[in-house]
C-alpha cells in the first residue's frame, strides 16, 4: 500500500507541465461496484462519482489542462431501474444548479453535450442557463455528456450536413469541416481517454473525435479514481509516441 502510494507521488513528480494534453475525455465508471463494495446503494457511488468528477475538474484546470469531456450518461443508460435513473439525474441537476452559481466567479465553462430533448423541463432550463452565463467566460471548459452517444451524434451531423446540401450546399465535406457538425465544434480532439472501472472498450464514446486518442485504462473505480491516479494516467501519456500514421519524429506532435 505505501508501495503504491510512493509510486504515485513519483507519477506526479515526473510529469512534465508543458506536456500536458489540451483536451481529457473520462468515462466516469464503477460508481455502482464501488458501492456494492462497500454495501451502499449504487446511488451512493454516483453521488461519490459527482463529488469526485468536481475534484478531478478542478485538478485539471489547476494543471492548465484546456478541456475535460467525462461520460455522464449515454444514451442506453435509461435502460437502468427508474430509481437509479432518476437519482442521476438528480444528480446532475444539484451540479447544474452549483455551476450556474459559481461558473462566471471561477471562470468555468461547463458545455453540455448530448440530445437533451427526453430531459426533464427543469434539468432543460438549467442547461439553457449554463448556456446563457457561458458567453461571459473564457477558461478551462467542461464538457458534460448526458443523454450522449457517439453513433447518435454521428447520425445527427450526417443528417444535418445532408440537408445543407438539398438546400445547395457543395457536396465536397473535408474531415475537419465535418467535426464542425459535432458537439465538440472549435475544440480539439481528445489528446487522452481515460476509462477506469475495469472495461477496455469506448462504449460508444467520442467516436468521431477519437481517431487519434491516446487510450488509458485502469481498474480503479472512477469514485477511487484520485488526483494521484490523474497523475498516472497523465504520465502515461508522456511516455506515449504519438505519430498519427506517421513515422516517429517525422510531422505530428512530439507529445
Ligand atoms: C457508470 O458507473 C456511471 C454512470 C452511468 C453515471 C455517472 C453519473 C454520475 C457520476 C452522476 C452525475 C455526474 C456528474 C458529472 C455531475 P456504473 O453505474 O456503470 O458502475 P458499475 O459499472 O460499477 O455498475
Amino acid at each position: 500500500m505505501i508501495g503504491s502510494r510512493k509510486k504515485q507521488e513519483e507519477a506526479g513528480k515526473q510529469l512534465d507541465r508543458s506536456r500536458l494534453p489540451r483536451h481529457v475525455a473520462i468515462i466516469l465508471d464503477g460508481n455502482g461496484r464501488w458501492a456494492q463494495k462497500r454495501s451502499l446503494p449504487r446511488t451512493a457511488g454516483h453521488l461519490s462519482g459527482a463529488e469526485n468528477f468536481r475534484t478531478i475538474a478542478n485538478y485539471c484546470k489547476a494543471l492548465g489542462i484546456s478541456y475535460l469531456t467525462v461520460y455522464a450518461f449515454s444514451t442506453e443508460n435509461w435502460n437502468r431501474p427508474a430509481s437509479e435513473v432518476s437519482a442521476i439525474m438528480g444528480l446532475l441537476d444539484r451540479y447544474l444548479r452549483e455551476a450556474i452559481r459559481d461558473m462566471v466567479r471561477d471562470q468555468n465553462r461547463l458545455v453540455v453535450f448530448g440530445d437533451l430533448t427526453p430531459l426533464s423541463p427543469e434539468t432543460r432550463k438549467l442547461i439553457e442557463e449554463t448556456r446563457d452565463l457561458d458567453k461571459q467566460i473564457q477558461g478551462f471548459q467542461a464538457n458534460l455528456c448526458i443523454n450522449y452517444g457517439g453513433r447518435d451524434e454521428i447520425l445527427r451531423a450526417a443528417r444535418r450536413y445532408a440537408q445543407e446540401v438539398r438546400e445547395g450546399r457543395e457536396n465536397d465535406i473535408t474531415a475537419e469541416e465535418f467535426s464542425e457538425y459535432m458537439y465538440t465544434a472549435g475544440l480539439p480532439d481528445p489528446d487522452l481517454i481515460i476509462r477506469p472501472g475495469g472495461e477496455l472498450r469506448l462504449s460508444n464514446f467520442l467516436l468521431w473525435q477519437c481517431a487519434y486518442s491516446e487510450l488509458y485504462f485502469t481498474d480503479v473505480l472512477w469514485p477511487d479514481f484520485t488526483t494521484a491516479e490523474m497523475d498516472k494516467a497523465l504520465l502515461a501519456f508522456q511516455n506515449r509516441d504519438r505519430r498519427y500514421g506517421g513515422i516517429h519524429g517525422v510531422g505530428g506532435s512530439e507529445v
